[in-house]
Protein backbone atom coordinates (compact mmCIF):
# COMPACT_ATOMS: atom_id res chain seq x y z
CA UNK A 1 0.00 0.00 0.00
CA UNK A 2 1.21 3.69 -0.68
CA UNK A 3 1.56 5.72 2.12
CA UNK A 4 0.45 9.19 2.02
CA UNK A 5 1.72 12.04 3.94
CA UNK A 6 0.40 15.42 4.45
CA UNK A 7 2.03 19.10 4.66
CA UNK A 8 -0.42 21.87 5.65
CA UNK A 9 0.84 25.88 4.95
CA UNK A 10 -0.25 28.18 7.59
CA UNK A 11 2.25 30.21 8.51
CA UNK A 12 1.27 33.38 6.68
CA UNK A 13 0.56 36.41 8.73
CA UNK A 14 -3.02 37.56 6.97
CA UNK A 15 -2.37 40.61 7.92
CA UNK A 16 -5.10 41.76 5.09
CA UNK A 17 -7.99 40.33 7.45
CA UNK A 18 -7.18 43.35 9.44
CA UNK A 19 -7.15 42.11 12.90
CA UNK A 20 -5.07 40.12 15.62
CA UNK A 21 -6.79 36.87 15.37
CA UNK A 22 -4.69 34.23 13.37
CA UNK A 23 -6.53 34.07 9.87
CA UNK A 24 -6.85 30.48 10.14
CA UNK A 25 -8.79 30.60 13.48
CA UNK A 26 -11.63 32.56 11.67
CA UNK A 27 -14.59 29.85 11.97
CA UNK A 28 -16.61 29.26 8.68
CA UNK A 29 -19.91 26.86 8.96
CA UNK A 30 -18.54 25.82 12.98
CA UNK A 31 -14.86 25.24 11.75
CA UNK A 32 -11.88 26.96 12.12
CA UNK A 33 -10.70 27.84 8.74
CA UNK A 34 -7.53 25.41 8.61
CA UNK A 35 -9.67 22.48 10.25
CA UNK A 36 -11.21 22.21 6.47
CA UNK A 37 -7.95 21.22 4.66
CA UNK A 38 -6.72 19.42 8.08
CA UNK A 39 -10.14 17.14 8.22
CA UNK A 40 -9.54 16.63 4.07
CA UNK A 41 -6.17 15.33 5.38
CA UNK A 42 -7.66 13.53 7.85
CA UNK A 43 -10.39 11.75 5.91
CA UNK A 44 -7.86 10.85 3.46
CA UNK A 45 -5.81 8.91 5.65
CA UNK A 46 -2.44 11.36 5.58
CA UNK A 47 -0.21 10.50 8.08
CA UNK A 48 1.63 12.13 9.28
CA UNK A 49 0.12 15.51 8.67
CA UNK A 50 2.65 18.61 9.18
CA UNK A 51 1.25 22.19 9.98
CA UNK A 52 3.91 24.78 9.21
CA UNK A 53 2.90 27.70 11.97
CA UNK A 54 4.23 30.95 12.13
CA UNK A 55 2.30 33.97 12.98
CA UNK A 56 0.53 33.76 16.72
CA UNK A 57 1.41 30.36 16.44
CA UNK A 58 0.95 28.85 20.27
CA UNK A 59 -2.94 30.31 19.82
CA UNK A 60 -3.18 28.10 16.38
CA UNK A 61 -1.60 25.35 18.85
CA UNK A 62 -4.25 26.02 21.43
CA UNK A 63 -7.00 25.36 18.96
CA UNK A 64 -5.16 21.82 17.92
CA UNK A 65 -5.24 20.67 21.65
CA UNK A 66 -8.84 21.52 22.00
CA UNK A 67 -10.05 19.92 19.02
CA UNK A 68 -7.59 17.24 17.58
CA UNK A 69 -6.58 15.85 21.38
CA UNK A 70 -7.25 12.44 20.11
CA UNK A 71 -5.02 12.45 16.58
CA UNK A 72 -1.73 14.06 18.41
CA UNK A 73 0.05 11.26 16.46
CA UNK A 74 -1.02 11.80 13.17
CA UNK A 75 -0.66 15.58 13.55
CA UNK A 76 2.58 17.33 13.73
CA UNK A 77 3.94 20.55 14.14
CA UNK A 78 6.43 22.60 12.43
CA UNK A 79 7.09 26.22 12.74
CA UNK A 80 8.46 28.71 10.34
CA UNK A 81 10.01 31.63 12.00
CA UNK A 82 10.44 33.75 9.27
CA UNK A 83 8.29 33.44 6.30
CA UNK A 84 10.92 33.53 3.57
CA UNK A 85 7.71 31.69 0.68
CA UNK A 86 5.79 28.49 -0.18
CA UNK A 87 9.12 26.83 -0.75
CA UNK A 88 10.95 27.51 2.28
CA UNK A 89 7.96 26.59 4.31
CA UNK A 90 8.17 23.06 2.64
CA UNK A 91 11.20 22.75 3.72
CA UNK A 92 10.79 23.36 7.25
CA UNK A 93 7.72 20.75 7.21
CA UNK A 94 10.26 18.33 5.14
CA UNK A 95 12.04 18.10 8.71
CA UNK A 96 9.27 16.07 10.42
CA UNK A 97 8.94 13.41 7.63
CA UNK A 98 12.73 12.47 7.16
CA UNK A 99 11.61 8.67 7.71
CA UNK A 100 8.51 9.41 5.45
CA UNK A 101 8.34 7.37 1.71
CA UNK A 102 5.26 8.06 -0.32
CA UNK A 103 3.26 10.67 -1.80
CA UNK A 104 3.46 14.31 -0.12
CA UNK A 105 0.09 16.07 -0.39
CA UNK A 106 0.22 20.04 0.15
CA UNK A 107 -2.31 22.21 1.02
CA UNK A 108 -3.06 25.52 2.31
CA UNK A 109 -4.53 26.45 5.34
CA UNK A 110 -6.75 28.78 3.73
CA UNK A 111 -8.71 27.45 1.15
CA UNK A 112 -11.04 25.24 2.59
CA UNK A 113 -13.89 24.80 -0.51
CA UNK A 114 -11.17 21.95 -2.15
CA UNK A 115 -13.56 18.90 -1.83
CA UNK A 116 -12.68 15.21 -1.23
CA UNK A 117 -13.01 14.26 -4.47
CA UNK A 118 -10.88 16.01 -6.09
CA UNK A 119 -8.06 15.20 -3.99
CA UNK A 120 -8.76 11.75 -4.30
CA UNK A 121 -9.12 12.22 -8.50
CA UNK A 122 -5.55 13.75 -8.03
CA UNK A 123 -3.84 10.86 -5.99
CA UNK A 124 -5.63 8.29 -8.52
CA UNK A 125 -3.51 10.62 -11.52
CA UNK A 126 -0.42 10.85 -9.53
CA UNK A 127 0.34 7.23 -8.95
CA UNK A 128 -1.28 6.22 -11.98
CA UNK A 129 1.49 7.96 -14.28
CA UNK A 130 4.23 7.80 -10.96
CA UNK A 131 4.59 11.55 -11.31
CA UNK A 132 7.13 13.40 -8.75
CA UNK A 133 4.68 16.37 -9.24
CA UNK A 134 1.01 16.80 -9.90
CA UNK A 135 -1.28 19.69 -8.99
CA UNK A 136 -4.94 21.19 -8.99
CA UNK A 137 -5.13 23.97 -11.34
CA UNK A 138 -8.04 26.34 -12.45
CA UNK A 139 -9.53 28.52 -15.05
CA UNK A 140 -10.52 31.83 -13.68
CA UNK A 141 -12.23 34.54 -15.14
CA UNK A 142 -9.27 37.19 -12.73
CA UNK A 143 -6.01 35.72 -12.34
CA UNK A 144 -4.37 38.64 -10.76
CA UNK A 145 -2.57 37.59 -7.53
CA UNK A 146 -1.78 33.76 -8.84
CA UNK A 147 0.94 32.10 -10.52
CA UNK A 148 0.24 31.47 -13.99
CA UNK A 149 0.64 28.45 -15.64
CA UNK A 150 3.08 27.68 -18.51
CA UNK A 151 2.58 24.16 -20.80
CA UNK A 152 3.92 22.54 -23.65
CA UNK A 153 1.05 20.05 -23.43
CA UNK A 154 2.29 19.26 -19.79
CA UNK A 155 3.12 22.24 -17.14
CA UNK A 156 6.58 23.31 -17.97
CA UNK A 157 6.63 26.42 -15.47
CA UNK A 158 4.67 28.55 -13.39
CA UNK A 159 5.80 32.18 -13.56
CA UNK A 160 4.32 34.30 -10.40
CA UNK A 161 2.64 37.85 -11.29
CA UNK A 162 5.22 39.68 -9.72
CA UNK A 163 7.80 37.72 -12.84
CA UNK A 164 5.35 38.00 -15.24
CA UNK A 165 5.32 39.55 -18.70
CA UNK A 166 2.43 41.24 -20.15
CA UNK A 167 1.65 38.90 -22.12
CA UNK A 168 1.99 35.59 -19.35
CA UNK A 169 -0.33 38.14 -17.38
CA UNK A 170 -3.19 37.14 -19.77
CA UNK A 171 -3.05 33.46 -19.14
CA UNK A 172 -6.17 32.38 -17.11
CA UNK A 173 -4.91 28.77 -15.95
CA UNK A 174 -3.43 28.94 -12.56
CA UNK A 175 -1.77 27.19 -9.97
CA UNK A 176 -4.57 26.44 -6.74
CA UNK A 177 -1.04 26.03 -4.82
CA UNK A 178 -2.08 22.29 -3.94
CA UNK A 179 0.51 19.67 -5.21
CA UNK A 180 1.23 16.13 -4.67
CA UNK A 181 5.37 15.54 -4.59
CA UNK A 182 7.38 11.82 -4.53
CA UNK A 183 8.83 12.05 -1.27
CA UNK A 184 12.21 11.06 -2.62
CA UNK A 185 11.74 14.04 -5.32
CA UNK A 186 10.92 16.69 -2.80
CA UNK A 187 13.50 16.00 -0.15
CA UNK A 188 16.43 15.46 -2.52
CA UNK A 189 15.36 19.07 -5.04
CA UNK A 190 13.97 21.03 -2.11
CA UNK A 191 17.36 22.73 -0.80
CA UNK A 192 18.29 23.33 -4.50
CA UNK A 193 15.51 26.14 -4.50
CA UNK A 194 16.99 29.43 -4.45
CA UNK A 195 16.19 33.32 -2.67
CA UNK A 196 14.81 34.83 -5.72
CA UNK A 197 14.24 38.76 -6.83
CA UNK A 198 11.24 39.13 -4.70
CA UNK A 199 13.63 37.86 -1.41
CA UNK A 200 11.20 34.72 -1.50
CA UNK A 201 12.08 30.91 -2.29
CA UNK A 202 9.45 29.74 -4.42
CA UNK A 203 7.89 25.99 -4.11
CA UNK A 204 6.66 26.04 -7.74
CA UNK A 205 10.49 26.42 -8.90
CA UNK A 206 10.64 22.65 -8.48
CA UNK A 207 8.76 22.58 -11.87
CA UNK A 208 11.62 23.00 -13.94
CA UNK A 209 13.91 20.52 -11.51
CA UNK A 210 11.37 17.28 -12.69
CA UNK A 211 12.40 15.33 -15.38
CA UNK A 212 9.10 13.93 -15.83
CA UNK A 213 6.08 15.49 -16.73
CA UNK A 214 3.93 17.59 -14.08
CA UNK A 215 0.10 16.75 -14.93
CA UNK A 216 -2.83 18.55 -13.21
CA UNK A 217 -6.23 18.30 -12.93
CA UNK A 218 -8.02 21.60 -13.75
CA UNK A 219 -10.78 21.75 -11.03
CA UNK A 220 -13.79 25.10 -10.57
CA UNK A 221 -12.68 28.23 -9.38
CA UNK A 222 -14.67 27.52 -6.96
CA UNK A 223 -13.19 25.39 -5.43
CA UNK A 224 -9.61 26.77 -5.14
CA UNK A 225 -11.00 30.39 -3.53
CA UNK A 226 -8.51 31.34 -0.92
CA UNK A 227 -9.23 33.22 2.41
CA UNK A 228 -6.69 36.84 2.56
CA UNK A 229 -9.60 39.06 3.67
CA UNK A 230 -13.22 39.45 5.51
CA UNK A 231 -14.85 39.69 1.93
CA UNK A 232 -13.75 36.50 0.64
CA UNK A 233 -14.05 35.07 4.04
CA UNK A 234 -17.47 35.66 3.47
CA UNK A 235 -17.72 34.43 -0.41
CA UNK A 236 -16.17 31.04 0.93
CA UNK A 237 -18.79 30.50 3.57
CA UNK A 238 -21.66 31.55 1.24
CA UNK A 239 -20.22 28.90 -1.07
CA UNK A 240 -20.04 26.32 2.11
CA UNK A 241 -23.37 26.62 3.65
CA UNK A 242 -24.84 26.44 -0.11
CA UNK A 243 -23.40 23.02 -0.11
CA UNK A 244 -24.50 22.25 3.04
CA UNK A 245 -27.98 23.44 2.39
CA UNK A 246 -28.08 21.15 -0.78
CA UNK A 247 -26.72 18.63 1.14
CA UNK A 248 -29.69 18.51 3.38
CA UNK A 249 -32.35 19.09 0.88
CA UNK A 250 -31.18 16.16 -1.05
CA UNK A 251 -31.40 13.90 2.04
CA UNK A 252 -35.45 15.16 2.50
CA UNK A 253 -34.68 18.07 4.65
CA UNK A 254 -37.29 20.90 3.52
CA UNK A 255 -35.03 24.39 3.55
CA UNK A 256 -37.79 26.59 2.62
CA UNK A 257 -35.83 29.67 2.07
CA UNK A 258 -31.70 27.87 1.47
CA UNK A 259 -30.86 31.81 1.06
CA UNK A 260 -31.25 32.78 4.56
CA UNK A 261 -30.46 29.34 6.57
CA UNK A 262 -27.40 28.87 8.08
CA UNK A 263 -26.29 25.53 9.40
CA UNK A 264 -23.14 24.59 10.93
CA UNK A 265 -21.24 21.43 9.70
CA UNK A 266 -21.83 19.28 12.56
CA UNK A 267 -25.00 19.72 12.36
CA UNK A 268 -27.48 16.14 11.88
CA UNK A 269 -30.93 16.75 10.58
CA UNK A 270 -33.59 13.65 9.82
CA UNK A 271 -36.06 13.44 6.89
CA UNK A 272 -38.73 15.22 6.92
CA UNK A 273 -37.86 18.26 9.32
CA UNK A 274 -38.92 21.41 8.16
CA UNK A 275 -36.63 24.82 8.31
CA UNK A 276 -38.35 27.87 7.64
CA UNK A 277 -36.56 31.52 6.81
CA UNK A 278 -33.98 32.86 8.84
CA UNK A 279 -33.51 30.01 10.83
CA UNK A 280 -30.05 29.18 12.21
CA UNK A 281 -28.61 26.22 13.60
CA UNK A 282 -24.86 26.36 15.47
CA UNK A 283 -22.74 23.51 16.39
CA UNK A 284 -24.10 20.36 16.88
CA UNK A 285 -27.68 20.47 16.60
CA UNK A 286 -29.55 17.00 16.49
CA UNK A 287 -33.31 17.66 14.62
CA UNK A 288 -35.15 14.80 14.36
CA UNK A 289 -37.76 13.64 11.95
CA UNK A 290 -40.89 15.93 11.41
CA UNK A 291 -39.74 18.48 13.42
CA UNK A 292 -40.03 22.39 12.46
CA UNK A 293 -37.91 25.23 13.23
CA UNK A 294 -40.08 28.16 12.09
CA UNK A 295 -38.56 31.53 11.34
CA UNK A 296 -35.74 33.37 12.63
CA UNK A 297 -35.06 31.24 15.82
CA UNK A 298 -31.25 29.96 16.89
CA UNK A 299 -30.62 26.58 17.80
CA UNK A 300 -26.99 25.90 19.29
CA UNK A 301 -25.92 22.43 20.39
CA UNK A 302 -29.77 20.97 21.37
CA UNK A 303 -31.77 17.82 20.51
CA UNK A 304 -34.59 18.62 19.09
CA UNK A 305 -37.38 15.55 19.61
CA UNK A 306 -39.67 14.53 16.57
CA UNK A 307 -43.17 16.40 15.41
CA UNK A 308 -41.36 18.98 18.33
CA UNK A 309 -42.69 23.09 17.15
CA UNK A 310 -39.47 25.56 17.73
CA UNK A 311 -40.22 29.22 17.01
CA UNK A 312 -40.88 31.59 15.26
CA UNK A 313 -37.80 33.62 17.45
CA UNK A 314 -37.02 30.95 20.03
CA UNK A 315 -33.19 31.15 21.11
CA UNK A 316 -32.86 27.43 22.22
CA UNK A 317 -29.10 27.55 23.70
CA UNK A 318 -26.71 24.92 24.66
CA UNK A 319 -27.57 21.77 26.39
CA UNK A 320 -31.04 21.60 26.13
CA UNK A 321 -32.95 18.80 24.88
CA UNK A 322 -36.54 19.20 23.47
CA UNK A 323 -38.81 15.62 23.37
CA UNK A 324 -41.26 14.81 20.69
CA UNK A 325 -44.48 16.42 19.67
CA UNK A 326 -43.05 20.02 22.19
CA UNK A 327 -44.13 23.82 21.26
CA UNK A 328 -41.67 26.20 22.08
CA UNK A 329 -43.32 29.53 20.97
CA UNK A 330 -41.91 32.90 20.19
CA UNK A 331 -39.32 34.62 22.13
CA UNK A 332 -38.74 31.85 24.44
CA UNK A 333 -35.32 31.54 25.50
CA UNK A 334 -34.74 27.94 26.77
CA UNK A 335 -30.72 27.02 28.29
CA UNK A 336 -29.62 23.95 30.01
CA UNK A 337 -32.87 22.66 30.38
CA UNK A 338 -34.78 19.06 29.78
CA UNK A 339 -38.49 18.99 28.34
CA UNK A 340 -39.93 16.24 27.91
CA UNK A 341 -42.40 15.31 25.39
CA UNK A 342 -45.77 17.25 24.84
CA UNK A 343 -45.12 19.98 26.84
CA UNK A 344 -45.78 23.48 25.43
CA UNK A 345 -44.02 26.26 26.31
CA UNK A 346 -45.35 28.77 24.05
CA UNK A 347 -44.86 32.55 24.63
CA UNK A 348 -42.25 34.99 26.08
CA UNK A 349 -40.63 32.99 28.45
CA UNK A 350 -37.08 32.20 29.84
CA UNK A 351 -36.16 28.11 31.46
CA UNK A 352 -32.80 28.13 32.42
CA UNK A 353 -30.93 24.73 34.15
CA UNK A 354 -34.47 23.33 34.13
CA UNK A 355 -35.62 19.92 33.52
CA UNK A 356 -39.52 20.19 32.58
CA UNK A 357 -41.91 17.00 32.52
CA UNK A 358 -44.05 15.65 29.78
CA UNK A 359 -47.60 17.19 29.61
CA UNK A 360 -46.96 20.29 30.99
CA UNK A 361 -48.19 23.34 30.40
CA UNK A 362 -45.67 26.93 30.85
CA UNK A 363 -48.28 30.00 30.49
CA UNK A 364 -47.10 33.11 28.66
CA UNK A 365 -44.17 34.99 30.33
CA UNK A 366 -43.06 32.68 32.72
CA UNK A 367 -39.49 32.57 33.99
CA UNK A 368 -36.86 30.97 35.94
CA UNK A 369 -35.15 32.89 37.95
CA UNK A 370 -31.95 30.73 38.11
CA UNK A 371 -29.01 33.06 38.93
CA UNK A 372 -28.53 34.69 42.19
CA UNK A 373 -24.86 36.68 40.31
CA UNK A 374 -22.95 33.86 41.93
CA UNK A 375 -24.38 30.19 41.08
CA UNK A 376 -26.82 28.66 39.15
CA UNK A 377 -29.69 27.06 40.72
CA UNK A 378 -31.85 24.05 38.82
CA UNK A 379 -35.72 24.28 38.67
CA UNK A 380 -37.46 20.49 38.59
CA UNK A 381 -41.09 20.52 36.93
CA UNK A 382 -42.55 16.76 37.29
CA UNK A 383 -45.39 15.72 34.50
CA UNK A 384 -48.46 17.25 33.86
CA UNK A 385 -47.85 20.69 35.83
CA UNK A 386 -49.66 23.58 34.58
CA UNK A 387 -47.78 27.10 35.30
CA UNK A 388 -50.17 29.76 35.37
CA UNK A 389 -49.17 33.05 33.26
CA UNK A 390 -46.31 35.30 34.11
CA UNK A 391 -44.51 33.00 37.15
CA UNK A 392 -41.79 33.73 38.32
CA UNK A 393 -40.08 30.17 39.29
CA UNK A 394 -37.65 31.00 42.10
CA UNK A 395 -34.61 27.82 42.03
CA UNK A 396 -33.18 26.19 43.44
CA UNK A 397 -36.99 24.69 43.36
CA UNK A 398 -38.94 21.43 42.81
CA UNK A 399 -42.86 21.60 41.55
CA UNK A 400 -43.89 18.05 41.63
CA UNK A 401 -45.94 16.32 39.41
CA UNK A 402 -49.78 17.31 38.75
CA UNK A 403 -49.76 20.68 40.49
CA UNK A 404 -51.31 24.27 39.37
CA UNK A 405 -49.62 27.65 39.66
CA UNK A 406 -51.60 30.38 39.66
CA UNK A 407 -50.77 33.34 36.92
CA UNK A 408 -48.80 35.45 38.40
CA UNK A 409 -47.52 33.82 40.96
CA UNK A 410 -43.88 34.16 42.72
CA UNK A 411 -42.59 30.45 43.41
CA UNK A 412 -39.85 29.90 46.05
CA UNK A 413 -40.72 26.68 47.88
CA UNK A 414 -40.79 23.68 46.63
CA UNK A 415 -44.79 22.44 45.77
CA UNK A 416 -45.73 18.92 46.11
CA UNK A 417 -47.71 16.19 44.22
CA UNK A 418 -51.50 17.65 42.86
CA UNK A 419 -51.58 20.61 44.81
CA UNK A 420 -52.35 24.22 43.53
CA UNK A 421 -49.87 27.27 44.51
CA UNK A 422 -50.82 30.54 44.55
CA UNK A 423 -47.91 33.23 45.28
CA UNK A 424 -49.08 36.88 44.97
CA UNK A 425 -50.95 39.35 46.63
CA UNK A 426 -54.18 39.48 45.94
CA UNK A 427 -56.28 42.02 44.14
CA UNK A 428 -58.12 44.37 46.53
CA UNK A 429 -61.20 46.72 44.45
CA UNK A 430 -61.34 50.29 46.14
CA UNK A 431 -64.61 52.71 45.20
CA UNK A 432 -62.89 55.79 43.89
CA UNK A 433 -64.70 58.58 45.24
C1 LIG B 1 1.11 30.81 -4.09
C2 LIG B 1 1.75 30.23 -5.34
C3 LIG B 1 0.95 30.68 -6.57
C4 LIG B 1 -0.50 30.21 -6.42
C5 LIG B 1 -1.08 30.74 -5.11
C6 LIG B 1 -2.44 30.15 -4.90
C7 LIG B 1 4.11 30.15 -4.85
C8 LIG B 1 5.44 30.74 -5.11
N1 LIG B 1 3.11 30.74 -5.44
O1 LIG B 1 1.07 32.21 -4.17
O2 LIG B 1 1.50 30.12 -7.73
O3 LIG B 1 -1.25 30.66 -7.52
O4 LIG B 1 -0.24 30.35 -4.02
O5 LIG B 1 -3.04 30.78 -3.82
O6 LIG B 1 4.02 29.16 -4.15
N2 LIG B 1 2.95 30.27 3.49
C9 LIG B 1 3.74 29.82 4.52
N3 LIG B 1 5.01 30.29 4.63
C10 LIG B 1 5.52 31.19 3.77
C11 LIG B 1 4.71 31.64 2.71
C12 LIG B 1 3.43 31.16 2.60
O7 LIG B 1 3.30 29.02 5.33
O8 LIG B 1 6.67 31.56 3.94
C13 LIG B 1 1.57 29.75 3.38
C14 LIG B 1 0.51 30.83 3.56
O9 LIG B 1 0.08 30.88 4.92
C15 LIG B 1 -0.60 30.34 2.64
C16 LIG B 1 0.15 29.59 1.54
O10 LIG B 1 1.42 29.27 2.05
O11 LIG B 1 -1.45 29.42 3.30
C17 LIG B 1 0.29 30.40 0.28
O12 LIG B 1 0.94 31.61 0.56
P1 LIG B 1 0.60 32.92 -0.24
O13 LIG B 1 1.53 33.98 0.17
O14 LIG B 1 -0.86 33.19 -0.19
O15 LIG B 1 0.89 32.39 -1.72
P2 LIG B 1 1.48 33.16 -2.93
O16 LIG B 1 2.95 33.17 -2.81
O17 LIG B 1 0.76 34.42 -3.11
MG1 LIG C 1 -2.43 33.68 -1.47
Amino acid sequence: MQTLAGIILCAGKGSRMGADCPKILYKIAGKSLYSWSLDSAIALKAHPIILTLGHQYKLIKKDLDNNYRNRKNQINITIQKNQLGTGHAVGVALKALANFDGTILILYGDTPLLKIETLKSLINLHRKLNSDISMLTSHVSNPTGYGRILRHGSITSIVEEFHATSEQKLIREVNSGVYLFNSSFLKKNIHKLKVNASNEIYLTDLINLTSKPVESIIVSENEILGVNNLIQLSNVEKILCKRINEYWMLNGVHIVDPETTYIDFKVQISKGAVLEPGVVLIGSCKILPEAIIKSYSILEDVTIGENSHIGPFANIRPKTIIGSKCKIGNFVELKESNVQKRTKINHLSYVGNSSIGKFCNIGAGSITCNYDSYHKYDTRIGNEVFVGSNTTLIAPLCVHSGSYIAAGSTINNDIPKKTFAIGRSFQQNKQIK
